[in-house]
């Protein structure tokens, strides 16, 4: 089973608590998710491999560390993922960015690909797949499917609010991947909102409301 981390640091849940207030606005949304996202990618970026490497300073030869391995690919879930995307790349610059586009049917709950953009080595990249909400977790998992037909296979999963429920069934349908999230909240709505959660994302980091 993959790891699932709930990102407890004080700057991240303090943030959290900022965009779940109904007062917070459109730009102090976007801003605060973007900057919990970078603080989130700090941490999913941990097990990055190293290698050795010397460099000359302008003193001596100071045998040092760099980043090896798989390259980056951030992989938002259309729409409210965009919203994660910078704050990630203001950390990991060099990432490429593919698009995902998902959109939940409003009565069923159920999830409607419409849009798949993914960079052409996507199967040798440690790929991020970025979407604030994990509610009934069907976006993610056909989100993921979709990254594994195309020959994707290091996935983690990054989101800011996650129900039980959609931890369970991320789990269960791909447990291989790792999840991280800000929050783990009490339960989904009858009409699958995540309670206390922070309302529609989409709508709030756009204003569409
Ligand atoms: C929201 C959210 C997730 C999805 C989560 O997107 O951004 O993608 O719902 O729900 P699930 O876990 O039950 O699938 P939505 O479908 O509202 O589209 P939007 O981002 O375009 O607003
Ligand atoms: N999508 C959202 O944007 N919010 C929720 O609470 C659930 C799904």
């Amino acid at each position: 089973m993959g790891k699932f981390q709930v990102m407890d640091h004080p700057l991240i849940q303090h943030k959290l608590t900022m965009i779940r207030n109904k007062d917070c606005g459109t730009k102090d949304f976007r801003q605060i998710v973007n900057e919990i996202a970078t603080l989130m990618a700090f941490e999913v970026s941990r097990d990055m491999p190293l290698e050795d490497v010397d460099v000359q300073t302008p003193v001596a030869v100071a045998h040092a560390k760099q980043i090896s391995g798989k390259k980056v690919a951030v992989v938002p879930i259309l729409r409210a993922g965009i919203g994660m995307v910078d704050g990630i790349l203001d950390l990991i610059p060099a990432a490429k960015v593919g698009h995902i586009g998902m959109y939940r049917d409003e009565e069923t709950l159920e999830p409607h690909e419409y849009f798949v953009k993914l960079p052409s080595d996507i199967d040798q990249r440690q790929v991020f797949v970025v979407d604030p909400m994990l509610a009934t977790g069907g976006s993610a998992i056909m989100a993921i499917d979709a990254l594994k037909k195309r020959g994707a296979s290091s996935i983690k999963f990054v989101c800011l609010v996650s129900a039980p429920e959609g931890v369970k069934a991320l789990q269960e349908a791909h447990p291989d991947i790792d999840i991280y999230t800000a929050a783990l909240d009490e339960k989904l709505s009858e009409d699958g909102y995540i309670i206390p959660g922070l309302g529609d994302a989409g709508d709030r980091l756009f204003g569409t409301k």
